[in-house]
């Protein structure tokens, strides 16, 4: 029962497997109850299959099948592979909001890879949250790992035109309440948009962090693109399950890959690609776990300096499939090949500049050349002022030009409920000048920072052909939306932010290109409001819930717990 293998690191699984005693005997006579013989206990490694499966989590459906064919490279390899569950957060079904359990789900993935006999992992994710959470916990747990994402839904169809997951719904649940899409239309909708297994098509949080991982080094070149139902992705997942058998023996672990060079990398694609505003958080909060601060002025000049590229909605105009062909992930890295880090060390085992080497473009409509940019600047950018002292963000490339230099009247909501009820009401008091204030949205506030910070234009505005207005919350905003929306204020209200202290009337000046927002508001007044404010109660005295309050650290850390992180 010796490992046989002397030239590589010790495998962690021997300590299960390896020795001549009733422990050892008992962890393999009880795998042997799944039919496994004893050449799988030969001293090969084990590969664990962290698998986001569910069928509450639509879009990670699949991964059963995508499971599939990692067993058969991890098989093929020379490796036994163990698939197991972890919890899993479906966007559409969850609530509150998934954000709310990212980090259960982190520790979940942690806690399983360091308890089990694991010598590698493959982490198998896709829809928004399952793709940080398991790069969270495999960093934290620092046994080698790597991403296979479930990959992106094929086009939505309707009428013969393309149509992209909540991009395109959105703007056609404006139209239908503007009185422009019938009952009928909106019915076919729901059967056209969805028409593959995947996650949304557009440049959403899910393909915005399936890229992630792909920039920072965590996934094999071109993983993240490739649809859900192309058998390329199946092709991908056998290769990365071979692959894991290799980084097991090599003992190539996350810490060694995700490091400074690779987090610049990645924030450097999330400029390229016009990423979803939920990428700063989630990066923030996997740098965390390796030790690695990324203060949002960091991403900001490296906004400053990255060109928008990538012609994919909510930023652009087409989806993920077009994406791929054009040459996905991989062709946009290699046009940015002069600003990157590219001797980062990846999975692969070699560098990302060696990864990218060979990478082509096939479509310049859709991945457009450095020269030539979409956008001059990078598709998010973080604000600061006195109504967010600690950063806010905005993503600029899906924002209306008129409005990113604008001075307005604060139309206060003081939750969500509040806004519901309201914010359609004939006798509201909104012009399209105004900008519209969500408390009690973020971390502590809602609880769970759910993606309400699209808040919906007023009807009447709608009516009068109004599609845009600056909104301003401590929410975060759903990838795949659009609009002037400054989100992610920090502190949040519930935490005695500034934000708390608006007023119904105040005045507030948003500055994009001067990267300001500012409450005009007396600092007198201010300091009178602060006096007479009192915090909300709690929203849990118990649970998990009780947990999230205690230790939920604010949007600009990655909201991620105070002691998740690596000190
Ligand atoms: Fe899962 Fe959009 S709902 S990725």
């Amino acid at each position: 029962m010796s490992d046989p293998d002397t030239s590589h690191p010790p495998l962690r699984s021997r300590e299960w497997f390896g020795p001549n005693d009733l422990r050892a005997m008992t962890a393999r006579a009880y795998l042997r109850a799944e039919g496994l013989t004893g050449s799988f206990f030969d001293g090969r490694p084990v590969v664990g299959i962290c698998n986001s499966w569910s069928e509450l989590t639509t879009c990670n459906a699949h991964l059963r099948q995508v499971a599939e064919a990692v067993k058969r490279g991890v098989l093929a390899a020379g490796g036994l592979p163990l698939e197991f569950p972890t919890i899993s957060l479906g966007e559409t079904l969850m609530k509150p909001t998934t954000m709310l359990y990212r980090n259960l789900m982190a520790m979940d993935v942690e806690e399983c890879i360091r308890a089990y006999p694991l010598d590698a992992v493959v982490l198998l994710c896709g829809c928004d949250k399952t793709t940080p959470a398991q790069i969270m916990g495999a960093a934290s747990a620092d046994v080698p790992a790597i991403v296979v994402p479930g990959g992106p839904m094929l086009r939505g169809m309707w009428k013969g035109k393309p149509i992209g997951s909540g991009t395109d719904t959105r703007r056609f649940w404006n139209g239908k309440r503007a009185g422009e899409i019938t009952d009928e239309e909106w019915c076919e909708i729901e059967r056209c948009i969805s028409r593959s297994a995947g996650h949304c098509m557009v440049m959403g949080t899910a393909s915005t962090m399936t890229s992630m991982a792909e920039a920072l080094g965590m996934t094999l070149p071109g993983a993240a693109n490739i649809p859900a139902a192309d058998s390329r992705r199946y092709a991908i997942a056998e290769e990365s399950g071979r692959r894991a058998v290799e980084m097991a023996r090599e003992g190539l672990r996350p810490s060694q890959v995700l490091t400074l060079e690779a987090f610049e990398n990645a924030i450097r694609a999330d400029m390229a690609i016009g990423g979803s505003t939920n990428a700063i958080i989630h990066l923030v909060a996997i740098a965390g776990r390796v030790g690695i601060p990324l203060p949002l002025e960091m991403f900001d000049e490296i906004s400053r300096t990255t060109p928008f590229i990538t012609n994919i909605k909510p930023s652009g105009a087409y989806l993920m499939e077009d994406m791929y062909y054009a040459g996905g992930l991989p062709a946009v890295l290699k046009e940015l090949s002069p600003l990157l880090r590219l001797n980062a060390l990846t999975v692969t085992g070699k560098t990302m500049g060696e990864n990218i080497a060979q990478a082509e473009c096939f479509n310049r409509e859709i991945i457009k050349p450095l020269s030539q940019p979409l956008y001059p600047e990078g598709g998010t950018v973080i604000l600061k002022g006195n109504l967010a002292p600690h950063g806010a963000v905005i993503k600029q490339t899906a924002a209306s030009p008129h409005l990113q230099k604008h001075k307005g009247r604060a139309v206060v909501f003081e939750n969500y409920e509040d806004m519901m009820a309201r914010v359609d009401d004939p006798k509201l008091s909104v012009d399209e000048n105004c900008v519209l204030v969500l408390k009690s949205a973020g971390p502590k506030g809602a609880p769970g920072m759910p993606e309400w910070g699209d808040m919906p234009i007023p009807e009447k505005l709608l009516k009068a052909g109004i599609s845009d207005m600056v909104r301003i919350s401590d929410a975060r905003m759903s990838g795949t939306a659009y609009g002037t929306v400054v989100l992610h204020v920090s502190p949040e209200s519930a935490d005695g932010g500034p934000l708390a202290l608006v007023q119904e009337g105040d005045t507030i000046e948003l500055d994009v290109h001067g990267r300001r927002l500012e409450l005009l508001v007396p600092e007198a007044e201010l300091k009178k409001r602060r006096t007479a404010w009192t915090p909300p109660e709690p929203h849990y005295q118990r649970g998990y819930g009780r947990m999230f309050l205690e230790h939920i650290l604010q949007a600009h850390e990655g909201c991620d717990f105070d002691y998740l992180r690596k000190v």
